[in-house]
């Protein structure tokens, strides 16, 4: 056997173990169900304590299923995922410098829409505006997934408004009501940050090449683990739920809301998702300031638009904004 039928053998073999967790299977079964010897049986066995999967292998017994490990291998996320075409490759690493330029090389080597990268920890993460993205082992997702639009170049900015909503919609499901998204990217949660997107877009003239949508989500962070600079400033669902979050489910979750949207957002752009960029938002009628570039302005945010550009009332009028950075001047009253 080589390596990618050994590896198909203990994904076959996990599968058909968990439909029955806490059952034993017999080894003669369990050789002919996979339709392989005995002794494949062992070797496939090996390579899931290898993946960190709980079984227990008893000799007159047979093999069962204890626990999945707390990885977000390619197995795990495939397992039960409800997706068409995000996330149905998998590139699962245990360290990387940056899942972005992993994704980017993957994509200018031809792989199609949907493939993603993952990786358990990053010593490069990069965040927006040449920023690091601390990438701790084992705690938070760090996500890229390659996108080939057939829209103009034009429209990609609104991605990462897309993807903010995609990623506050799967959010609420542990913190209803507390998510926000700060535009463009940024989720808050309790006014502190918990996820951040980095949209990378490859394209000419007339068309996009690729887009690199890279998430970083903090998860099971505990506040001691960020360093001091953001301890206030950023959070986890773990600091915020005092509890421990399944990272698989959350980012299959993820994979599947970002492909509505995704749809959505290819027919129409933003407009299905405009009520829900509006509730989440953290700006809207908010006194804001706003750094794009060298360029400096001050006004109300008044909306959101079904491109995913911010409407700025400033002393001289309105202004429609891509991209920039902004910091909110007035608390709500
Ligand atoms: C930001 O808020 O500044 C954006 C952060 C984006 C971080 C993610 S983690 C996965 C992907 N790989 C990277 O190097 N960055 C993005």
């Amino acid at each position: 056997m080589n390596q990618t039928e050994r590896h198909g053998l203990a994904d076959r073999l996990i599968s058909h173990l968990r439909k029955k967790p806490g059952q034993y299977f017999a080894w003669e079964k369990l050789a002919s169900k996979l339709q392989v010897e005995r002794a494949e049986v062992d070797t496939a066995l090996v390579l899931a304590a290898e993946w960190e999967y709980k079984l227990r292998v008893n000799r007159t017994k047979g093999v069962k299923f204890v626990a999945a490990p707390d990885l977000l291998t390619s197995t795990e996320v495939l397992h039960g995922l409800k997706t068409r075409r995000l996330g149905r490759i998998v590139n699962a690493y245990r360290i990387v410098k940056s899942t972005n330029d992993l994704a980017a090389k993957l994509a200018e080597d031809g792989a199609p829409e949907g493939v993603i990268v993952t990786a358990e920890e990053q010593t490069k993460g990069r965040g927006r505006l040449g920023r690091n993205w601390f990438s701790p082992s084992k705690t938070g997702i760090y996500l890229s997934i390659i996108l080939r639009p057939t829209f103009p170049p034009e429209d990609a900015p609104g991605l990462s408004v897309m993807t903010a909503v995609a990623l506050a919609d799967t959010l609420v499901k542990w913190r209803p009501g507390l998510v926000q998204i700060k535009w463009p990217n940024d989720i808050w949660i309790n006014g502190r940050k918990v996820a951040g997107i980095l949209t990378e877009l490859s394209a000419e003239r007339n068309g996009i090449h690729h887009v690199i949508v890279g998430v970083g989500i903090n998860v099971n962070h505990q506040a001691g683990d960020f360093p001091e600079d953001l301890r206030t400033t950023a959070t986890s669902l773990r600091r915020e739920l005092r509890r421990k979050v399944d990272r698989v489910e959350l980012l299959r979750l993820f994979l599947y809301n970002l492909e509505k949207e995704y749809d959505s957002y290819q027919q129409n752009r933003l407009k299905k998702s405009l009520t829900r960029v509006r509730k989440y938002s953290a700006l809207l009628g908010r006194e804001v300031t706003l750094q794009s570039g060298q360029t400096r302005r001050a006004g109300v945010v008044k909306e959101i638009d079904r491109n995913g550009a911010l409407i700025l009332q400033t002393a001289t009028g309105l202004e429609t904004i891509t991209a920039g950075e902004v910091t909110v001047v007035k608390p709500r009253v």
